[in-house]
């Protein structure tokens, strides 16, 4: 996978983002506690207060980590409203000069601390800030769902052609499927946003993908996520059958459009 993976320079934005280390470093090690904390509060009943006082923070600490908390949602939420906002306007620009909509749907979510601190855990990586900024790139994430295959590129390329829109990674699943038949266009991308303190570069995960290639990652999704089932080999060839279908259906769509002269 990582032969698909590009990843440009962003060791200059990676110094404005940890520019304020010192303020959101105390959240991530919050989160850490946060995922620690019953272990820690049923050790504390059976051993004395003394010894776990040290890992616990202050009440008044705890008001001022949900502050920075809510800051930094407030970074990543600006990152989803301006790349939406760019990806509206792509919509509206194109449908008036070709009467269709590239875009059918756009959607948004934050990644919860509870999802951000289990990613941290399960990459085995260092609950600090620094390390946060610098691996974790889908904490701001859009999904932007297209008619045709065609859509999804051309979408792309007129939202990295943006100037304040930077491109750091890209995984096209589309032209080298998943081996489960995953397909969709991933893009991590750095979009400047104006802060009262000056300008900062927030990253989106941007994940691209054909009606068709939506159906089948939604319900697979679904099937996947279902607990306590197992899924077979032969399931998991069937599920891959339906990809396949899913994906001879998007090409089919694409030459009609070409016939038709879309
Ligand atoms: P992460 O650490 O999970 O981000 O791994 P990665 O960065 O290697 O993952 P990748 O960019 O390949 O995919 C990340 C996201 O794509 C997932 O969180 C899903 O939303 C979606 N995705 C990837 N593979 C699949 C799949 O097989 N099925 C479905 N339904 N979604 C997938
Ligand atoms: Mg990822």
């Amino acid at each position: 996978m990582d032969e698909k993976v590009k990843v440009t320079d962003t060791e200059q934005t990676d110094k404005k983002v940890n520019e304020d280390t010192t303020l959101k470093e105390k959240l991530v090690e919050a989160e850490c506690m946060e995922a620690d904390m019953p272990e820690q509060s049923e050790e504390q009943d059976g051993t004395g207060a003394e010894e776990t006082t040290s890992y616990l923070p202050l009440a008044a600490d705890q008001l001022d980590l949900a502050k920075q908390y809510k800051q930094m949602m407030l970074f990543y939420e600006a990152g989803i409203r301006q790349l939406t906002t760019k990806l509206q306007i792509l919509n509206r620009e194109f449908e008036q000069s070709n009467d269709r909509n590239p875009i059918e749907n756009i959607k948004s979510r934050i990644k919860s601390a509870e999802s951000i601190a289990k990613k941290m855990k399960r990459k085995g990586l260092p609950m600090t800030l620094s390390c946060l900024t610098n691996n974790i790139y889908d904490i701001a994430g859009i999904r932007v769902i297209c008619p045709f295959i065609t859509d999804v590129y051309e979408v792309a390329r007129m939202l990295l052609s943006q100037t304040d829109v930077e491109l750091v990674q890209v995984k096209d699943y589309i032209r080298e499927p998943k081996e489960n038949g995953y397909r969709s266009l991933h893009l991590i991308v750095k979009i400047n946003v104006f802060f009262s303190d000056g300008m900062r570069q927030v990253p989106v995960e941007v994940q691209m993908r054909t009606i068709a290639m939506n159906f089948w990652a939604s319900t697979e999704h679904q099937l996947r996520y279902k607990k306590d089932k197992v899924i077979t080999s032969e399931m998991h060839a069937r599920l891959k059958k339906c990809a396949d279908i899913m994906a001879d259906a998007d090409y089919q769509m694409q030459k009609l459009a070409e016939e038709i002269h879309f």
